[in-house]
């Protein structure tokens, strides 16, 4: 039997539907008190995770995050994004973990390496990082059999003004979308947050790729858009997994697909940065299960 992390709220912990009333003289004892784990598998196909695949998942964020690290460490002009590649694939077999991106839908290679006007999934190659270039870093490792999902956009060098302008929006629009979650918001209110901080600052809002309901696979339900309107789409409810990748652009949010059916580039050229966490909802609001400072 799998125990909900739903057991875990206390009767005077305020209410899951985000009332804040005590639960107990809410949802507790009402019919509002569903079997959120069977209605959220038979209405939206979500899968919510119970306390032993949540520490799963946490595992597999933790070698992401010592993945991550490494990563930076060796990112400077003159190195190649295969050499990301490289150090990325080692890592996961030294940690008996496997790189979900590898062989995923035909991708060639164990993790995105995105450059400057690229948007997101970017294939390592031969290409040399230079100075002033930004690099969005996008690992999965399945550790265990659980997936956990986080990218960070680095500086190669000395950052441009364009460079670190999009690199703090994108990065504000993450920490702004997860400060969103907790049980009784909407999807929509993450959404909101994000598309009105970003284009107040005259950038725009990737719509073509969203974040995702993650852990047991790499693209679970629900998808969770990066532009909305508050109150609207799915209610959170605690035990819910899923990422927030909002993918903000310098210029216009128009994209298109390179040949190799993969690289996502903006159609005006202009820089793009991505900042990425795989999110929990809890009872009282949210846990970063790949957690790195905003
Ligand atoms: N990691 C990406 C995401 O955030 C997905 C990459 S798919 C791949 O959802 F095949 F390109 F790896
Ligand atoms: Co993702
Ligand atoms: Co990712």
């Amino acid at each position: 039997m799998e125990k909900s992390i739903i057991g875990k709220i206390g009767r005077n912990d305020p209410c899951i539907c985000g009332s804040g009333k005590k639960y107990k003289k809410c949802c507790m004892n009402t019919q509002k008190n569903r079997n959120f784990k069977k209605e959220y598998m038979d209405k939206y196909n979500i899968i919510l995770k119970d306390s032993q695949q949540i520490e799963g998942i946490k595992k597999s964020g933790r070698l992401l995050l010592s993945i991550l690290d490494k990563v930076e460490k060796i990112i400077e002009p003159g190195i190649t994004t295969n050499m990301i590649n490289d150090l990325v694939h080692e890592e996961h077999v030294r940690s008996s973990a496997i790189p979900a991106p590898l062989n995923y839908r035909g991708f060639p290679k164990s993790v995105c390496t995105s450059v400057n006007e690229v948007i997101c999934h970017g294939i390592p190659s031969d290409r040399i990082l230079n100075k002033g270039d930004i690099v969005n870093v996008d690992i999965t490792p399945i550790l265990n059999n659980y997936y956990a999902d986080a990218s960070k956009t680095f500086f190669v060098g000395t950052p441009t003004r364009d460079g670190r302008k999009i690199v703090d929006i994108a990065k504000e629009a993450l920490k702004r979308g997860i400060n969103a979650v907790k049980p009784g918001a909407t999807l929509g209110d993450i959404g909101f947050v994000i598309q009105n901080y970003a284009e107040s600052l005259g950038c725009s809002v990737v719509r073509e790729f969203v974040g995702h309901g993650v852990g047991i696979n790499f693209h679970e339900q629900p998808q969770v858009l990066h532009y909305g309107t508050r109150g609207n789409g799915i209610k959170l409810v605690p035990g819910m997994v899923f990422t927030i990748e909002p993918m903000i652009n310098l210029g216009k949010k128009e994209l298109h697909v390179l040949d190799d059916n993969w690289t996502a580039v903006t159609d005006d050229n202009s820089l793009s940065a991505q900042f990425e966490q795989t999110i929990l909802v809890t009872p009282t609001g949210c846990e970063s299960l790949t957690p790195f400072e905003l």
